[in-house]
């Protein structure tokens, strides 16, 4: 099994776009045994996927070419042993939806910016959010 964690940037994303990735993700990853995370802030989007390496392979050079985003930077990649988030096709994570303790842990200079993140602090963090105790309850 491979795990590939990679960030880019958006541009004024509108909640439509979010919805279509999702969406047609969740359609291929399900007939191609990919699980993963994606997480959006306002600026950036960090995703991890995870799955046999060839079908991870191929869903990278597809978005590679996907101008819904751009700056794609590899930020981790390997063999894994079993899967962070088995039970999501893709799911969903809205950086405004994390705990302010967690999130701010992985924040560089007030921000989340998880291309500056060493490699340490992605895998953290993507072990937390595999987790279910991080999201903000609202009062
Ligand atoms: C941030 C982002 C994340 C995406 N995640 C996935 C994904 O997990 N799986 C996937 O098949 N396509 C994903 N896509 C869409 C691909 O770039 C591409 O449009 C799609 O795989 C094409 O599928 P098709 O050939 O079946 O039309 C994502 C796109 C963006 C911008």
């Amino acid at each position: 099994m491979t795990r590939l964690v990679y960030s880019s940037r958006h541009r004024d994303l509108q909640p439509e776009t979010v919805d279509d990735i999702l969406e047609k993700s969740r359609i291929n990853n399900l007939r191609d045994g990919i699980t993963g995370a994606l997480i959006v802030s306002d600026r950036s989007f960090m995703q991890l996927l995870e799955g046999e390496r060839d079908a991870v392979a191929k869903c990278l050079l597809r978005l590679l070419g996907d101008p819904r985003h751009d700056d794609i930077r590899i930020l981790c990649a390997g063999d894994a042993e079993h899967r962070l988030f088995a039970e999501w096709s893709m799911h969903l994570i809205q950086t405004s939806g994390i705990k302010r303790e967690i999130l701010s842990r992985y924040e560089i200079d007030g921000s989340f910016a998880p291309e500056k993140m060493t490699q340490a602090a992605i895998e953290d963090l993507c072990k937390v959010l595999s987790k279910d105790d991080w999201e903000e309850i609202a009062a």
